[in-house]
């Protein structure tokens, strides 16, 4: 159970991890903020998770890939009277045609959606945790953010790459003041991350079912690894054996290997 009424903000709440950890936490007794660009999704959520489970839920619709998004979004909250206690920076997407083909109006809003989203939230929302002696932030990356590069979606695997790195800048700075820093970094899990890429055929005839994850237990293993203060949480022990592979293969090995999965998608 959450200690007292505490509030979290869950960007990406509309689908997918986002909503999964959305049924997590008001499984934990939390209050939610639930935000995404689509409102439907998000106020069905509301409805199911405050019948189940007796919790305030506000929804408030946003882009991220807008620039004011982030202050906006806080502000909206703090009209409403909220105090944010966590913030789960979810909300993604990735784009697989390669780089010179892809827009870059696309390229621009995977930056401001899994990049500079999170550090904003993160530096507005930070502060009032600290001075309040309690926080949760949960960042989730990727297994792509632990190789060494992603060809196709070229700017994907870097993208989280920093946001892993950033988590865990935060949680050595965090430490002693009750907030919480994880990054969460799962392999292939069932969403509709790989439709609204356009991908399903190719990962589905490419990967095995034994090499997918589903969204509810990739939720678990994320919320759960925050309230222990993990830095990082791989789920899965094929991706922490892949993991471990990328990190530790010399370079070019480990290139080649991420360059085979590129081609086995059909993204090289
Ligand atoms: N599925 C995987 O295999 C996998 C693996 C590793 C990491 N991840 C990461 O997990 C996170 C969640 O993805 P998912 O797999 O759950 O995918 P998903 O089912 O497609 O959900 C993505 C969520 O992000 C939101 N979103 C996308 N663009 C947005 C924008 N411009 N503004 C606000 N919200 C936006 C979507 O909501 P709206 O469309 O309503 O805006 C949706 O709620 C992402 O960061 C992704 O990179 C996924």
């Amino acid at each position: 159970m959450g200690e007292g009424r505490r509030t979290i903000l869950i960007t990406g709440a509309s689908a997918g991890i986002g909503a999964a950890l959305a049924r997590v936490c008001a499984g934990r007794g939390y209050d939610l903020i639930l935000t995404a660009r689509r409102e439907g999704p998000l106020q069905s959520l509301a409805e199911e998770l405050s019948a189940a489970y007796g919790v305030a839920i506000a929804v408030i619709p946003a882009d991220l890939a807008d620039p004011d998004a982030p202050v906006r979004l806080v502000e909206a909250i703090t009209v409403r009277g909220l105090a944010v206690d966590g913030l789960i920076n979810n909300a993604g997407f990735s784009r697989t045609t390669g780089f010179l083909t892809t827009d870059p109006a696309d390229h621009a809003a995977m930056v401001r959606v899994m990049l500079s989203a999170p550090v904003e939230l993160s530096r507005l929302l930070l502060p009032g945790m600290a001075a309040r002696g309690w926080g949760r932030v949960l960042n989730v990356a990727s297994l792509a953010g632990q190789m060494p590069a992603t060809g196709g979606d070229t700017l994907y695997g870097p993208i989280k790459s920093f946001l892993i790195k950033a988590s865990q800048g935060l949680w050595l700075e965090m430490q002693g003041t009750g907030v919480h820093v994880t990054a969460l970094c799962p392999g292939y899990t069932y969403t509709e991350f790989h439709d609204v890429n356009g991908s399903r055929e190719q990962v589905s005839a490419a990967y095995p079912k034994w090499m997918w994850m589903d969204a509810d237990r990739v939720a678990r293993i994320g919320w759960d690894a925050v309230e222990a203060n993990r830095p990082r949480v791989t789920p899965g022990v094929m991706n922490n054996v892949l993991a471990a592979l990328g990190g530790m293969l010399p370079n070019t090995m480990a290139l080649k290997m991420v360059g085979g999965h590129a081609r086995r998608l059909d993204r090289l």
